[in-house]
């Protein structure tokens, strides 16, 4: 079985790459998805207007979608809304903020908010994650795949131009790693990447997306497909060129191998 996945990130409506998110729609559905995953700031600055257009367009997405907030799916410019009810904008135009569940074929994904609205350190675009509620997610029964998503990559890339920042990010990583999760699919650098989780060979791989909006850095628009069969993982990131989606740089992965069956003595 081969699964497919459409990874989205980063369209900061209110600073879209118009023709590029429009285009994307008719691109993502010619891919067949198995699963859409959208990673976070879905917003420029968390203005009703702005989540109203992100909404419009997630609609427009294949389905099953998993879809996650980031740091600008906040009250960007309004400090005490962004301190005291962060998310409430993304739960009435969006949905879910917290933890997202989607079982689909052969997969199962989840999502876990790592974006905050406050924090104790100065920059408040900076990642967290709950490893309390990491650790209370339920995969269900034995997936072919395990897939999970938030905003910001859990370890910072060599060379991107920012970081996440994530308190608890390494050990996210590995508790992913130890329940057996193969993609770890994340946005924020606006660039696309994909890397070994360190310390979880073999196969678990952090994949990040492009950004859809007009905030890029060094890379062209774009966003990523990944194909996933029994022993490999293909990843593509597609960059826009102003008319059309065109391969930017791929990725093939080998997959960690299947559990062996208990066979009984005698
Ligand atoms: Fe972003």
């Amino acid at each position: 079985m081969i699964l497919r996945i459409a990874h989205l990130s980063d369209t900061h409506f209110g600073g879209e790459d118009k023709a590029a998110v429009e285009e994307a729609i008719g691109a993502v559905a010619d891919f067949k998805p198995t699963l859409t995953v959208v990673s976070g700031d879905v917003t420029l600055n968390g203005l009703p207007r702005e989540f109203l257009a992100a909404r419009a367009w997630l609609d427009r997405l294949p389905r099953p979608r998993l879809v996650t907030p980031g740091n600008h799916d906040t009250p960007y410019w309004n400090l005490v809304l962004r301190a005291l009810i962060p998310f409430s904008r993304y739960r009435r135009y969006i949905g879910e903020d917290q933890v997202s569940r989607i079982d689909a074929p052969g997969l199962a994904a989840r999502s876990l908010n790592s974006a905050r609205g406050a924090q104790p350190r100065p920059n408040w675009s900076k990642g967290a994650i709950s490893t309390e509620r990491l650790q209370r997610i339920d995969w269900g029964p034995s997936p072919a795949l395990k897939v999970f998503t938030c905003h910001h990559p859990l370890i910072d890339i060599p060379g991107a131009p920012v970081t996440g920042g994530v308190h608890r990010g390494a050990a996210a990583a590995k508790m992913l790693a130890e329940a057996g999760v193969e993609l770890v699919l994340t946005g924020h650098v606006h660039n696309p990447f994909v890397l070994p989780l360190p310390g979880s060979e073999p196969g678990c791989y952090a994949v990040g997306a492009g950004t859809l909006s007009l905030r890029t850095r060094g890379t062209p628009a774009g966003f990523s497909t990944i194909l996933v069969d029994e022993a490999r993982i293909e990843v593509t990131a597609l960059g826009w060129t102003g008319a059309r989606f065109e391969t930017e740089q791929s990725w093939a992965l080998t997959r960690r191998p299947p559990a062996q069956p208990v066979v009984a003595n005698g």
